[in-house]
C-alpha cells in the first residue's frame, strides 16, 4: 500500500499549496479532491441540471469523465481549469458535496489515486472517510481573516477583483455549510495532527508536514 498523507481543512487554509509542496519534495502524486466536487458542480451547470435535484446531480457525478493533463483539467474536451476555481464554482461544489450519493459517486475515483510511490490527498474528509488508512493525517487551519487575505491575493494574481469583507463572509458561509452537513462534515479525523498556519509562511508549513512525515518514516 502506497503511503498516503491526508491534508484536510477549511477553505483557503492553504491545503492545495502545502500539498503540492510536500508532494514535490517526496515525489508523491497529488489528489485535489475539491476539484472533483467543483467539476461535478460545473458539469451540472453546463448540462442545465438543477443543483437542488440530488438524483440528477448524482447521475452527472457518476458519469463525468474529467481529464487531468499537463496541469490543466478538461471536461468533455473543454478546458475548465479556470472556471472551476471561481467563488461561484466553490459555492456550487459545497452545495452538492452535502449529498451523500454524490460523495459515494466520487469515492472510487479518489481511492484510485492511491498509487506508488505515495499520495498527498487534500480535501475535507481525506483522513476520516476516503483514506482512513493514511499514515499521516493533518488538519490544516488558519483564522478566517488570514485565509481571506490569502484568497484575495490569489484572486488578484489572476486579475480578479474582490473585496476582503465579501471573501470573509463567503468563507464563513462555506465553513458553516461544510461543518454542519450531516455527511462527512468538516472536522479533524481521529488521530489527525492540527496545524494552524495563520502565523506560518507556506515554506514553514510544508517543512512542518515533512518533519512529521519523517518522524513516521525515518
Ligand atoms: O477545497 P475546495 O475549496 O476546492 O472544495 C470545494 C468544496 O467541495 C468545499 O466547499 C467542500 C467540498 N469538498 C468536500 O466536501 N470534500 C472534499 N474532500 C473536498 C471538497
Amino acid at each position: 500500500m502506497a503511503d498516503i498523507i491526508a491534508i484536510d481543512g477549511p477553505v483557503a487554509s492553504g491545503k492545495g499549496s502545502v500539498s503540492a509542496g510536500v508532494a514535490k519534495v517526496l515525489g508523491f502524486h497529488v489528489l485535489d479532491s475539491g476539484a472533483l466536487y467543483r467539476l461535478a458542480g460545473t458539469a451540472c451547470v453546463k448540462e442545465g441540471v438543477s443543483l437542488d435535484d440530488q438524483a440528477a446531480v448524482t447521475k452527472v457525478a457518476e458519469n463525468m469523465k474529467p481529464l487531468f493533463k499537463d496541469g490543466r483539467i478538461y471536461l468533455n474536451d473543454e478546458d475548465v481549469t479556470d472556471v472551476i476555481r471561481t467563488e461561484e464554482a466553490g459555492l456550487n461544489a459545497s452545495q452538492i458535496a452535502a449529498y451523500p450519493t454524490v460523495r459515494d459517486a466520487l469515492f472510487q475515483l479518489q481511492r484510485r489515486c492511491a498509487q506508488e510511490p505515495g499520495l498527498v490527498a487534500d480535501g475535507r474528509d481525506m483522513g476520516a472517510v476516503v483514506f482512513p488508512d493514511a499514515c499521516l493525517k493533518i488538519f490544516l487551519t488558519a483564522s478566517a481573516e488570514s485565509r481571506a487575505k490569502r484568497r484575495y491575493n490569489q484572486l488578484k494574481e489572476k486579475g480578479i477583483d474582490s473585496k476582503i469583507d465579501d471573501l470573509v463572509s463567503d468563507l464563513k458561509e462555506r465553513d458553516r455549510r461544510d461543518t454542519e452537513r450531516a455527511v462527512a462534515p468538516l472536522k479533524p479525523a481521529e488521530g489527525a495532527r492540527i496545524l494552524d498556519s495563520s502565523e506560518l509562511t507556506l515554506q514553514e508549513t510544508i517543512d512542518k508536514v515533512l518533519s512529521w512525515y519523517r518522524e513516521i518514516r525515518p
